[in-house]
């Protein structure tokens, strides 16, 4: 794992994705009070967020749905708002999004002194929407936040582990954040592992006698499991020699290809987009279809696949080893599930 990301390289473990999110947050914080920084006590997220459900990674995400009734509970976070989205890296903003910058920027400059850590989901926004935003946004937050002495959470739980056709997706803007959370593709799913990795600079806040009250608390029954770790090795190994990133690139490239062909049939869908092995398109926002996306998920799991609608967005983010009649039973039934709608 240590070989993921040069100098990210220290190695928190946990137990799952809200976990590790709570756990950057925390050592953000705390590193910046050691620094002697005790004004930097904020957080920044983008719009349509979700870190997570626990009290911190609700804080820090932007989804009404889960978050409303703790309100009382969280602290406030800023959320920078209209981040240039893209259809995939074909998109000219992927490359430039200078002007968008500039109404980002403004956002971010009312108090940098303040702010403690930027999160963000590298590249893909998960249950936001599957919203796929430009590389070069990435970048130059990245740059922003490293000017400014503000760390980057890069939240990969989603994302990391080959995903997104790069082992990370920080990769797609060469970006290097302060934090690294990672849960899901760590163990392939198969057993609950997560781990935030940090720099030697974080690292070095912390490393002290005990009586110094330097030492980072925070520990969970299950934090680092033994048998979860021995998964998550094997799983990075396969991953490593199977060239696993690779292979999502190409079947992300055959899911591309058939949900433009889903979009030119079935006319009332918009937007579909893609990016390493995960495509998505959008179901019509006008639908009276009552519970749309309900109707969507029993219909497939009849046609023997699963689909699982966010509010309009439908998805495919099927296993990293899927093959390509994996990929075209997807298709078939998709298409069927679709034309049982009637949403031509
Ligand atoms: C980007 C992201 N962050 C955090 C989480 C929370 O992880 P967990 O459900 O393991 O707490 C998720 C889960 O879907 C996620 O997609």
């Amino acid at each position: 794992m240590t070989r993921l990301l040069p100098n990210v390289n220290k190695v928190f473990f946990a137990s799952d994705g809200s976990s590790a999110v709570e756990i950057a947050l925390k050592m953000s914080l705390h590193a910046h009070q050691i620094a002697g920084q005790h004004q930097r006590t904020h957080f920044v997220a983008l719009e349509n967020a979700y870190h997570g459900e626990t009290v911190g990674a609700l804080s820090v995400s932007d989804l009404g749905l889960y978050k409303t009734p703790y309100k009382p509970l969280l602290f406030p976070t800023t959320f920078l708002q209209h981040i240039p989205y893209v259809r995939g890296s074909d998109d000219p903003l992927w490359h430039d999004c200078e002007t968008e910058w500039v109404a980002i920027e403004k956002q971010l400059n009312n108090t940098p002194e303040q702010l403690s850590a930027i999160i963000v989901e590298p590249i893909v926004q998960g249950a936001g929407g599957i919203k796929i935003y430009s590389a070069d946004f990435l970048r130059r937050l990245s740059a922003w936040a490293k000017t400014h002495g503000v760390h980057l959470i890069a939240d990969e739980i989603m994302t990391g582990i080959a995903r997104t056709g790069k082992m990370l997706a920080c990769e797609h803007a060469a970006i290097t954040p302060d934090f690294l959370c990672l849960s899901k593709g760590l163990t392939s799913g198969f057993l609950p592992m997560s781990a935030v990795l940090t720099t030697q600079k974080i690292y070095d806040y912390f490393y002290d006698d005990y009586e110094t009250g330097r030492s980072f608390l925070h520990s969970h029954t299950f934090s680092g499991n033994a048998l979860a770790a021995a998964v998550a090795n094997e799983t990075l190994s396969i991953v490593e020699t199977e060239s696993i990133e690779h292979h999502a690139t190409f079947i992300g490239q055959h899911m591309r290809k058939a949900m433009y062909a889903l979009a030119d049939e079935f006319t009332q869908l918009s937007n579909p987009r893609g990016i390493g092995a995960i495509a998505a398109i959008d179901l019509p926002k006008d639908n009276r279809t009552p519970r749309l996306s309900l109707q969507i998920a029993v219909d497939a799991a009849k046609n023997g696949i699963l689909l699982r609608p966010i509010d309009q967005t439908l998805y495919w983010m099927p296993p990293l080893i899927a093959e390509t009649a994996d990929l075209d039973r997807l298709y078939h039934a998709t298409r069927k599930v679709l034309s049982n709608l009637r949403i031509a």
